[in-house]
């Protein structure tokens, strides 16, 4: 298996920091609770908490729809919330958004819980791919329908280690 870069380290770095600029002003003596989709927004949610200016506040939600490179469709929560976010400022922080289906999913189980804010914020985009139509607050990066793995991204668990975005030609 072949993987090639699609966003070098740099590359990945420096658009965080724009992102983190553009969160660290819109929420501006606020306190932010990142709620982190695990896992593969584990990597991207740490970078980008080092360089929001605002407090932040952490807690991990698991959802799971994926198996291979393929959607089964269904979708559970593994790992649920420890914190309460009702009145709270809430970030979601996604490693990438594909069909929709978990982000809005996980958007109507967050504000059932009453938060005071909810807006998403993800490192990668696939608009071609999508089934579900969700409005994305803070957005990475968008890219063609390439299956991607590095920077917290896996394919069946493996490569989150790597430092880049790469992508698999064929597997
Ligand atoms: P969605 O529900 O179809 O939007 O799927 C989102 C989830 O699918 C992400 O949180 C990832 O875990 C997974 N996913 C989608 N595309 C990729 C990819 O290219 N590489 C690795 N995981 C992916
Ligand atoms: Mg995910």
């Amino acid at each position: 298996m072949e993987i090639k870069e699609l966003i070098s380290k740099e590359k990945i770095e420096k658009r965080i920091e724009e992102l983190a600029e553009e969160i660290s002003k819109d929420y501006e003596g606020k306190s932010i609770e990142f709620i982190v989709v695990l896992k593969g927004a584990a990597i991207f949610a740490v970078e980008l908490a080092m360089k929001v200016k605002p407090n932040v506040r952490f807690d991990f939600i698991e959802i799971s729809s994926y198996s291979g490179t393929e959607s089964t469709g269904v979708l559970k929560v593994n790992k649920d919330l420890k914190a309460d976010i009702e009145g709270k400022d809430v970030l979601i922080v996604e490693d990438i958004i594909d069909t929709g289906r978990t982000l809005s999913y996980l958007k109507d189980y967050l504000r059932s819980k009453k938060p005071n804010s909810l807006r998403i914020c993800t490192l990668v985009n696939k608009p071609s791919r999508r089934i579900i139509d969700v409005p994305i607050d803070y957005n990475g990066f968008d890219i063609e329908d390439k299956f991607i793995v590095g920077y917290g991204f896996d394919i069946d668990g493996d490569y989150r280690n790597m430092p880049y975005i790469g992508y698999i030609e064929k597997i």
